[in-house]
């Protein structure tokens, strides 16, 4: 992991704050929330049943779409190109560019306005990170689809982002690749990035959360440590969630 002084920024873009966010379609909220402010320094986990809003509200929080109502605010500004810069998010489906693996990491860098000696050394250590140092000229399409996750992840981490948004990036990964994921998560966490990350895995959010953030029908029901949320969740609707027996 390279170190965290990139772009030379100072000024902190935590925490998150999301005030009054709603987003309607046809007439349906399909996600509101009063408030919500992420500030703690271990991953957020966001979990919830399918269609709950969690990938609404990740692409609500990392600027991708505009809310009908209500603002987020990044250290209490709003989004700009120099707050979109240190932010970066990974999709369910990896999305890999038409290019070899390590131009991949190699474009990330040059858009972030790496130097082009530096950028050599971070594609290295990057691929030696994720274990794909032998494959840096395949085409990345042609990677397996872990392989895939595993490049996109090294790539949202290789410009040295303040906040890294997963919207479940192991959802389809084995045990293997997905503890490899894990493990790449944990590390960018420990080196101060804040990871905000759905999963739908139980395990995976005991493993990675410090704290959950649970919807449920849009709405955020339950904000609460991860060790609160698994010894004593305080709503009906998370403790259906967590017995395998929540219906939307
Ligand atoms: N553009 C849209 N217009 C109308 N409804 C939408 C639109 N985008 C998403 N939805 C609906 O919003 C709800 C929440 O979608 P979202 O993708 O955030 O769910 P999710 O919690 O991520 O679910 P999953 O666990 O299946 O990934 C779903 O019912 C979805 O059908
Ligand atoms: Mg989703």
């Amino acid at each position: 992991m390279p170190s965290r002084v990139l772009d030379g920024a100072t000024a902190t873009i935590l925490p998150i704050h999301a005030q009054g966010l709603a987003l309607r379609a046809a007439g349906t909220d399909l996600v509101r929330l009063d408030a919500l402010t992420l500030a703690g320094r271990g991953p957020t986990m966001v979990m919830g049943p399918n269609g709950a809003g969690k990938s609404l509200l990740l692409r609500l929080l990392h600027g991708l779409i505009d809310p009908t109502e209500g603002r987020v605010l990044y250290g209490g500004q709003p989004m700009c190109a120099r707050i979109r810069r240190r932010q970066a998010m990974v999709f369910q489906r990896p999305v890999v560019l038409r290019r070899s693996v390590a131009a991949n990491i190699g474009f990330a860098l040059q858009a972030h306005g790496v130097c082009r000696q530096e950028r050599a050394d971070r594609i290295r250590s990057l691929l030696e990170i994720g274990d794909l140092a032998s494959k840096a000229r395949q085409p990345a399409r042609t990677l397996s689809g872990g392989e895939q996750q595993r490049l996109a992840l090294l790539r949202a981490i290789s410009t040295d982002p303040d906040i890294l948004f997963l919207d479940e990036p192991t959802s389809s990964l084995d045990p293997t690749a997905t503890h490899r994921i894990e493990a790449m998560i944990l590390q960018a966490a420990e080196q101060g990035v804040k990871v905000v990350m759905v999963t739908h895995d139980i395990g995976q959010a005991r493993r990675l959360g410090a704290e959950i953030v649970f919807l449920h029908r849009g709405r955020v029901v339950e904000q609460t440590s991860a060790a609160s949320f698994f010894k004593q969740p305080s709503t009906q609707a998370a403790r259906a969630f967590l017995a395998g027996a929540l219906l939307l």
